[in-house]
């Protein structure tokens, strides 16, 4: 007879609390060394943006075996922006396919500022979806497709998800960009000249600025990074909450585009995707493995987090994340 072959039983690393480890003491070492750097402003053409504490800042990592490392304010709430762009172009893949998504919004970095009032002049629409006016393009054709009752609620339901708990919206907030929000509502109009968007208008922009009013934690950054590293299933949760094709075609968009004009050098230096917004989150993705997030409201001229992009080099090299 043969004998059975001695079952060697792996243990989860994640299994293991350790309070100290490598990942927690290079974050405390990250924030410590950045904390510091105090250049940057609030953005103030959203009023109500340059109302929160100037100073705080938080960073999160996320593992896809479900473990959180945080140090800092990372479970302050701030409004996701623009990071959400990056969501909700996973979402509308996934519903109608790359073909109709393509007809609304190209993959090519625009080297334009995050509000350029530009389309590319061979196909008329949008450079990409992580601008705004690939953004808004986006938000039109989840309109189209979820209809304007309940987009937004299942824009949010889904974000949430991603996250593993409930996201609320930022009345305020939202409320003071949908005041304001006049260029966006230009580029909504030209949208619909060159036909990358249709009537009315006003929903899609609607849906769009709660989209960006969506309150969310550095941690929350991090866990929905963790969602789409792994392949679209919430590691702590086990669910599906992303197509997994979906999240491919996300990340190298994110890759390419998701940082406004830094995007060249942030693929250079940091070498991962990732997503910012206004609010002074930034959201990374190491495929397979981690997400993260960081906080600090202090924005460089191209409108991404001073504080976040400098922890995100220091990690890149201290963790090893660049891709290449
Ligand atoms: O369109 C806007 O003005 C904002 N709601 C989102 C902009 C944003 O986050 C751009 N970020 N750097």
């Amino acid at each position: 007879t043969i004998a059975e072959p001695e079952v060697v039983k792996a243990t989860s690393v994640d299994a293991v609390p350790n309070p100290t480890s490598q990942v927690d003491q290079m974050l405390a070492y990250v924030y410590e060394q950045t904390r510091p750097i105090t250049h940057g402003v609030l953005a103030d053409y959203i009023p109500e943006l340059s109302k929160v504490p100037a100073d705080s800042f938080g960073i999160a990592v996320a593992t896809t075996k479900g473990k959180l490392h945080k140090v800092g304010d990372a479970d302050v709430e701030f409004t996701i922006q623009s990071t959400s762009k990056a969501l909700t172009y996973c979402m509308a893949l996934e519903l109608v396919g790359r073909k109709e998504v393509l007809s609304r919004a190209g993959v090519e970095p625009s080297g334009d500022p995050f509000n350029a009032i530009e389309f590319s002049p061979e196909t008329r629409r949008p450079f990409n979806p992580m601008v705004n006016a690939g953004a808004i393009a986006i938000s039109g054709l989840l309109r189209d497709i979820l209809g304007e009752q309940k987009a937004f609620d299942l824009v949010l339901d889904r974000f949430s998800r991603a996250a593993g708990r409930q996201l609320s919206l930022n009345e305020s907030v939202y409320r003071s960009e949908a005041a304001t929000g006049h260029r966006n509502r230009a580029i909504g109009h030209l949208l619909l000249s060159v036909g990358a968007m249709t009537e009315p208008v006003e929903p899609v922009l609607d849906l769009y600025f709660k989209q960006c009013s969506v309150m969310v934690t550095a941690t929350d950054l991090a866990r929905i990074g963790a969602t789409i590293a792994n392949l679209g299933v919430n590691p702590v949760t086990n669910e599906q909450v992303f197509d997994i094709d979906a999240v491919r075609d996300t990340q190298s968009v994110m890759f390419t585009c998701g940082m406004y004009d830094y995007s060249g050098g942030w693929a250079y230096e940091v070498g991962i995707p990732a997503k910012s917004g206004v609010g002074g989150g930034i959201l990374g993705v190491v495929n397979r493995q981690i997400g993260i997030g960081t906080y600090s409201p202090r924005l460089d001229s191209n409108g991404n987090s001073v504080r976040g992009v400098a922890s995100y080099r220091m990690m890149s090299d201290s963790l090893g994340l660049h891709s290449f």
